[in-house]
């Protein structure tokens, strides 16, 4: 068994301490907030968890091997750096740090203390965001032309990130996950509708290398939770409904070609329709095979699949976007 603590018990902290509590591997021994009432929340669900407001309790306990650090963003860098200096293999939730050199500081820390460092990437964990990454390996759906993905709800406004942070993290982390490349250019506009310079909604375009558009929707103020991405490629394409719990992958075998017409040098169109795959996925829920992900790396001192380079990368992509929203939607180019 490994002992681990968790630091953060509001909206999310809470899933974590669940999957912790149900698994025999893990023995929960501490959980931490600075709120008294969430601490109470969690002493009345599960019994045996010491409950604490001090997280310095946590990081000078010997015993323990493992912190999970499920805080508001701006507390990331602050209590991950305690943590691994303290030698504890570390997992943040996402979004991994507020800043580039925050992320940069936080991947040497942990190579020259030896430790594992995980970033919260729930998604690339998922059954289907990994059925996506194998459709594409094999290059099932062609070329990839465009990619659009729509995250909305009438959500919580974070006081301290803006809506691209909170949620767009998670589709910047997927899509680079996917493509494997990073964009070559950024741009994003957005407003703060409800909170001034707040921005709850924006629109955030990259391009990449290999000639790919992406466009990512995130809203704070929708109507209904919308977790919807389709990928259009050449050959075919798909669309994926985080919400929908039977059929979250559609993969559609459409597609139209242009053929040039030899008479008056004019384009025809061939369009093509064929049958609609709702492929079989795993109901296992993502935060299991997360969590269990992390709990090997701790057993074999490794590296997670999403370490803070991965992290790192999705942190420098933020940044570039929240520019060129305060911009007024400057398109910023990115070398690499
Ligand atoms: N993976 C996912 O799908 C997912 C979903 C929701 C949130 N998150 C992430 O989880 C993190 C927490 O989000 P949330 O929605 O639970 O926020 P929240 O505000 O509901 O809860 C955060 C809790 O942390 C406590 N806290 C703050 N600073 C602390 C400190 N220094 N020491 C101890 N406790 C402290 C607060 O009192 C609060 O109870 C964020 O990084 C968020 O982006 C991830």
């Amino acid at each position: 068994m490994i002992k681990a603590a968790v630091i953060g018990c509001g909206y999310w902290g809470p899933n974590i301490v669940r999957v912790l509590y149900e698994d025999s591997k893990w023995d929960l021994k501490y959980c931490c907030d600075l709120d008294a009432q969430k601490l109470d929340r969690i002493a009345t669900l599960h019994s045996g968890i010491a409950i604490t407001r001090d997280s310095d309790k946590i990081f000078t306990d010997p015993e323990i091997q493992a912190v999970f650090i499920v805080t508001p963003l701006n507390s990331h860098y602050p209590l991950a750096r305690q943590s691994i200096l303290a030698k504890k293999p570390t997992f943040i939730e996402k979004p991994f740090v507020s800043k580039v050199a925050e992320a940069e500081e936080l991947i040497q820390l942990a190579h020259q203390n030896n430790v594992p460092l995980m970033v919260g990437h729930i998604f690339e964990y998922s059954p289907a965001v990994i059925k996506i990454k194998e459709l594409l390996d094999k290059q099932e759906l062609g070329t990839i032309h465009y990619i659009s993905a729509t995250r909305v709800n009438l959500g919580i406004h974070r006081k301290d990130e803006s809506v691209i942070w909170d949620l767009a993290s998670h589709d910047f982390g997927t899509i680079f996950y996917w493509l494997g490349e990073e964009p070559i250019s950024v741009q994003a506009v957005g407003k703060g509708s409800v909170i001034k310079d707040t921005p709850d909604i924006a629109f955030i375009t990259f391009r990449f290398p290999s000639d790919i558009l992406v466009n990512i929707q995130v809203s704070w103020l929708a109507p209904s939770k919308l977790r919807n991405t389709v990928i259009v490629g050449s050959q075919k394409m798909v669309i994926y409904d985080d919400t929908d719990p039977s059929q979250k992958i559609k993969i559609f075998d459409k597609g139209i070609s242009a053929m040039e017409h030899t008479t008056f040098g004019e384009f025809q169109l061939s369009y093509r329709t064929g049958d609609i795959i709702v492929p079989i996925l795993s109901n296992i829920e993502p935060l299991r095979v997360e969590i269990n992900h992390f709990y090997e790396c701790v057993k074999k001192n490794e590296q997670p699949k999403t370490n803070g380079k991965v992290g790192l990368r999705v942190i420098k992509y933020l940044e570039l976007a929240e520019r060129s929203l305060q911009n007024n939607g400057e398109v910023i180019a990115v070398n690499h």
